[in-house]
């Protein structure tokens, strides 16, 4: 009798971040390959100057497949902080400066929401039902190009900022971002922060760990 290995597909995926390669390739499974677009030798920085999260991961994963012409997708995601109108939003990268400063984008954001407070407290003080919610939400959306058609997943997890850095795993805002929720549907009484939590207790709950697995499991329905 002759074994066949069981067939893997080769996906690339927008991303030259190897920890995000990592945990996207644990949670697809061995069933499929995920390559960066540099090591299929596409090496030029990846457009994304859309308004939306939507946007920008349809203009990335657009961009590998109009390169490569071949089953790709890509990631985008902000955080969305309710006393901020929603802000930095899809400009979470690049929030205080052009270069992808996590300390920075953290100081402006603490900052930001504290002249909010401010000017809440001012307005309720004149009789204005003005609420001032530290609620914030990271959302992720994925765009999922196969075989030529696109696929839209999306991944949230719900929480709150917190008015001080606490941990140091992570990166981005994960210092100050307070999940509503621990692994296990367990409450996070103990406002343990994101980066307080194992690389894999993230993973459990995140955005991206969320959307990436309503890929995976579209794909294991679609794909089989
Ligand atoms: P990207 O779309 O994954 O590149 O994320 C855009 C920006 O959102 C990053 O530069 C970070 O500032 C922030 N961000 C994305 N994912 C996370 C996360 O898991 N924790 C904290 N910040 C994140």
């Amino acid at each position: 009798m002759t074994n066949f290995a069981p067939m893997t597909r080769r996906i690339v995926f927008a991303t030259g971040n190897s920890a995000k390669l990592r945990e996207a390739s644990e949670i697809l499974g061995p069933a499929f390959e995920l390559v960066s677009p540099a090591s299929m030798g596409l090496t030029e920085e990846i457009p994304e100057t859309a308004p939306t999260l939507l946007g920008n991961s349809m203009m990335k994963a657009g961009y590998i497949h109009e390169k490569l012409s071949c089953d790709c997708f890509a990631d985008d995601t902000g955080l969305e902080v309710d006393i901020l109108g929603g802000a930095p939003g899809v400009h979470s990268a690049r929030y205080a400066t052009d270069g992808h400063d996590f300390a920075a984008n953290v100081a402006k954001l603490l900052r930001e929401m504290a002249r909010a407070e401010r000017e809440a407290s001012v307005a309720r003080a004149y009789g204005l039902a003005v609420k001032a919610s530290r609620k914030a939400r990271f959302r992720t959306v994925v765009t999922l190009i196969l075989g030529g058609q696109k696929h839209f997943f999306e991944g949230c997890v719900e929480g709150r900022i917190a008015r001080r850095r606490s941990g140091d795993g992570g990166f981005g805002y994960d210092p100050v971002f307070i999940p509503d929720f621990l692994p296990g549907d367990v409450p996070n009484s103990g406002a343990v922060t994101m980066a307080q939590l194992s690389e894999e207790d993230k993973n459990a709950i995140s955005h991206r760990g969320r959307a990436l697995r309503a890929m995976a499991a579209w794909l294991a329905d679609n794909e089989a």
